[in-house]
C-alpha cells in the first residue's frame, strides 16, 4: 500500500471520535456543552460516567495503536513513514473531519501510539502520570507532565530519531492543546479528579 494512502487512512482512523460515539450511542448529554467541554475520557469519566469514560479511553487508545501496529509490523515502512502514520493518526483526533476539525487534547490516542513505539518509555511516562495524579489530583497536570517526559524517554529506550521526533510533536500538541487547562491550573479553577 503506498504511504499517502496509509497516511490518509490513519488520519481517518484517528479522527473517530470514541467519546461521541459511545455517550450519543447511550443517550447521554453532549460533552462539548458540559464537563470541560473535551471529547476525550477524562470529560466522558466526568460526565457521562466510569463505564463510558474507561470505553472511550480503550476506543482512543486502539486508534492510536491499530494504524501504528499495522504500519509498524504488517508492512515494509521505513521508521520515518511510521512516524509520519503515527503522527496522522495523532492529528486525526485532534482535528477530526467528522466534527468539523474540532477534536480532543490526543492524550489516549498518543498513549496507544507509543504502546506501539516504544512500551518501555510508556511504561516509565505512566509512572509519572500516576505519581503526580496521586500527589495533587489533576489528570491534566499528569497528562502534561507524562507528555513533557516521553520525547526523552523515546529517544532513550528506541534510539530513533524518527520516532523521537514524533514523540516531539506529539508532545508539544498534547501540551498546547491543554492551554485551557493550565490556565485553570494557574489560577486553581481546575477539576480535581474525583476517584
Ligand atoms: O486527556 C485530557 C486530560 O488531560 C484533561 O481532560 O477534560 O480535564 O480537560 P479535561
Amino acid at each position: 500500500m503506498s504511504v499517502i494512502l496509509f497516511i490518509i487512512i490513519a488520519y481517518l482512523i484517528g479522527a473517530i471520535p470514541c467519546g461521541i460515539v459511545l455517550t450519543r450511542l447511550f443517550g447521554k448529554e453532549d460533552i462539548r456543552q458540559a464537563g470541560s467541554g473535551n471529547i476525550g475520557a477524562t470529560n466522558v469519566y466526568r460526565v457521562a460516567g466510569r463505564g463510558l469514560g474507561i470505553a472511550t479511553l480503550i476506543g482512543d487508545a486502539l486508534k492510536g495503536v491499530l494504524p501504528t501496529l499495522f504500519a509498524a509490523q504488517a508492512t515494509s515502512f521505513s521508521p520515518a513513514q511510521i512516524a509520519l502514520i503515527a503522527a496522522a493518526t495523532f492529528l486525526g483526533h485532534l482535528y477530526p473531519v467528522y466534527l468539523g476539525f474540532k477534536g480532543g487534547k490526543g492524550v489516549a490516542t498518543a498513549l496507544g501510539i507509543f504502546l506501539v513505539l516504544s512500551p518501555k518509555a510508556v511504561l516509565v511516562a505512566f509512572a509519572v502520570f500516576a505519581l503526580v495524579l496521586w500527589k495533587w489530583r489533576y489528570i491534566s497536570l499528569g497528562s502534561i507532565s507524562a507528555a513533557a517526559a516521553i520525547p526523552w524517554l523515546v529517544l532513550l529506550f528506541e534510539g530513533s530519531v524518527w520516532f523521537f521526533g514524533a514523540a516531539l510533536f506529539i508532545a508539544a500538541m498534547v501540551i498546547v492543546r491543554h492551554r485551557a487547562n493550565i490556565e485553570r491550573l494557574r489560577n486553581g479553577s481546575e477539576n480535581k479528579f474525583n476517584f
